[in-house]
């Protein structure tokens, strides 16, 4: 069982575009993928579950549906929030949070504040998330260190670098999934993936269900890490 999963779902427009409908429908059911994934993960007993939500490339999307995503996140963060203590998920976010509406940011606050407790499961939103954007906010916040006397340069490890960036207490994903086919990294979790196993299925985000999320799991569990050893 893989201790944390990160996933980028990709292809709501593609969905909607196929029923020739607007591409906020396909984020609204991409929505409910997500409480479907949500729910499976946490009856499986994965401990942390990463989602790609909105990147910081997102923001050069139009404005309209930019908006759409907004009201989405803002709807999902306020409707399971009862589900959320029923079964001890705890919310946080990485990324830019600042950059974010202040009622998205505040609707965010209030969940991750609610949930700080739980202990099932870890859901981690990636929002206004880019890896680059992380790691040199990384490297920022560790030369500040250097500066005032705190850290000696010749002291910095792997391990300093992950503690400085966002996802400082979590692991390393093992399992990165992408959905719809894309063969690309898109700017995600790009120092803590440099040993997952991934798993590209060309199912689009909004028809991706619970059985293949377990098929992918139980592939997981039958693939061999050597992470570069033989
Ligand atoms: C990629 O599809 C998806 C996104 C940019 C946003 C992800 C958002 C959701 C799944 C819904 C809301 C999420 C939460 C956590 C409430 P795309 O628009 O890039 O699809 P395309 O590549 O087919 O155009």
């Amino acid at each position: 069982m893989p201790a944390h999963v990160a996933i980028i779902m990709d292809g709501n427009g593609r969905w909607a575009k196929k029923r020739l409908l607007n591409r906020v429908r396909g984020h609204e059911q991409g929505m409910e993928t997500v409480r479907n994934i949500v729910r499976t993960a946490r009856e499986m007993g994965v401990s942390a579950l990463t989602l790609y939500a909105f990147s910081t490339e997102n923001w050069a999307r139009p404005k309209a549906e930019v908006m759409a995503l907004m009201a989405l996140l803002r709807r999902f963060l306020k409707s399971e929030r009862p589900d959320m203590m029923e079964n001890h998920i705890r919310l946080t976010a990485i990324g830019e949070l600042d950059r974010l509406p202040p009622e998205v940011r505040a609707d965010l606050d209030e969940t991750m504040a609610r949930t700080a407790a739980n202990d099932g499961m870890r859901l981690s939103l990636a929002l206004s998330y880019g890896g680059r954007a992380e790691v040199v906010h990384a490297a920022r916040a560790m030369a500040e260190k250097v500066r005032a006397g705190a850290l000696d340069p010749s002291a910095i490890t792997e391990e300093t670098l992950s503690q400085h960036l966002y996802t400082r207490d979590l692991p390393d994903p093992d399992l990165m999934i992408r959905t719809s086919g894309e063969m690309r990294l898109s700017n995600f979790l790009i120092w803590q993936l440099a040993y997952a196993e991934f798993f590209i299925t060309p199912t689009l985000w909004p028809d991706f269900t619970p059985e293949e999320f377990r098929d992918i799991i139980t592939a997981y569990g039958q693939r061999e890490r050597r992470f570069g050893k033989v």
